[in-house]
């Protein structure tokens, strides 16, 4: 008999193809987060679940009994209670390895777009106000030659430092744990601590998880040690920002701006965000391409198969289950 499987969005057809020729699935029909008490009622008799964004509480494992594999689809899983799954002895894996480049590429959009402000220009060419080339107009900020500052130096960290360097920018990081020298040297990139990374950095760009000692770790506090002209870009998760802290940074000229493609309480955006010049934003987009999308869920089903097949997978982000 096929194991019984429950995917929370629809994936590109190669990916299901391929978790069809092996399991009984069904899948949540809309691309949106499925809540979690339709969750529950849905996982009732699966063994594994392919989930992307959506919620997997206590609620949803209480009602999963036969449950036995988490694929999570993207790499942050701050969408999964890992303590009641490592309870119950469930492995999870993300889809690490996947979506870095991406993700990286359109960190460094938000922050050349918000540092040459190329939405305000776009806006004003097809406002038609465009009548003559003026010396005053639309002055930016230089990026090359100035420092990015990375919070976070995994894996879109990394891919993160290599265009800093390529832009002939200095790079600086800090990260829970040192990078080894010989990666620091590949990607001319210096360790600083937290406290020097805010007070140098031009663009500080996060790339950390959504954890408890994450969670805010750029407040009022930190943004008063950031330089005037700073620019913030979050591509990695709202609440690693104190929203409330940040928009009044931004009112108050203690940054100069921002590059956002996450944001607290998705996806509702702070309405005096939308309405700032100096502030780009983007749906959490970081890895929309196709090419990626496809990465990510075929890799989900990979890992899902693994699982279920009772083999370690590549991906484990709970590996302690296994001890
Ligand atoms: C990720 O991979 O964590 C992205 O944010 C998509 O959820």
């Amino acid at each position: 008999m096929k194991p019984k499987v429950f995917v929370t969005r629809p994936l590109p057809a190669p990916a299901m193809e391929l978790l069809s020729s092996v399991c009984e699935v069904r899948n949540y029909p809309e691309d949106a987060a499925i809540p979690v008490s339709q969750l529950a009622e849905e996982c009732r008799e699966v063994e594994g679940i392919l989930v992307n964004s959506a919620r997997v509480s206590e609620e949803v494992l209480q009602a999963a009994p036969r449950l036995r594999a988490i694929s999570n689809c993207g790499v942050g899983y701050d969408n999964i209670e890992v303590e009641a799954c490592n309870r119950r002895r469930i492995p999870i894996t993300n889809t690490a390895g996947s979506l870095e480049e991406t993700t990286a590429d359109l960190a460094f959009m938000l922050l050349l777009a918000t540092a040459r402000r190329a939405i305000e220009a776009d806006r004003y060419v097809r406002a038609g106000r465009w009548d003559r080339w003026q010396w005053g107009l639309l002055h930016g900020l230089d990026v090359h030659h100035k420092t990015l500052g990375l919070l976070g130096f995994g894996g879109i960290g990394q891919p993160m430092a290599r265009r800093g360097h390529g832009f002939s920018m200095r790079v600086l990081y800090h990260a829970r744990h040192r990078a080894d020298e010989s990666v620091e040297r590949e990607l001319h990139a210096e360790y600083a601590d937290l406290e020097t990374l805010l007070r140098e950095s031009d663009f500080l760009s996060l790339h950390v998880p959504l954890t408890p000692q994450t969670r805010h770790v750029i407040d009022g506090k930190a943004f008063g040690l950031m330089k005037k002209t700073a620019i913030l870009i979050n591509t990695a998760r709202g609440p690693v920002v104190d929203e409330a802290a940040l928009v009044e940074a931004l009112r108050s000229g203690e940054i100069s701006g921002a590059g956002l493609d996450v944001f607290e309480e998705e996806p509702r955006v702070n309405p005096e965000l939308a309405g700032m010049d100096q502030v780009v934003l983007a749906p959490h987009i970081g890895s929309a391409t196709g090419e990626t999308r496809l990465r990510m869920a075929t890799l989900a089903v990979k890992n899902l198969l693994a699982m279920l097949a009772g083999e370690r997978p590549r991906n484990i982000v709970n590996p302690a289950i296994y001890s």
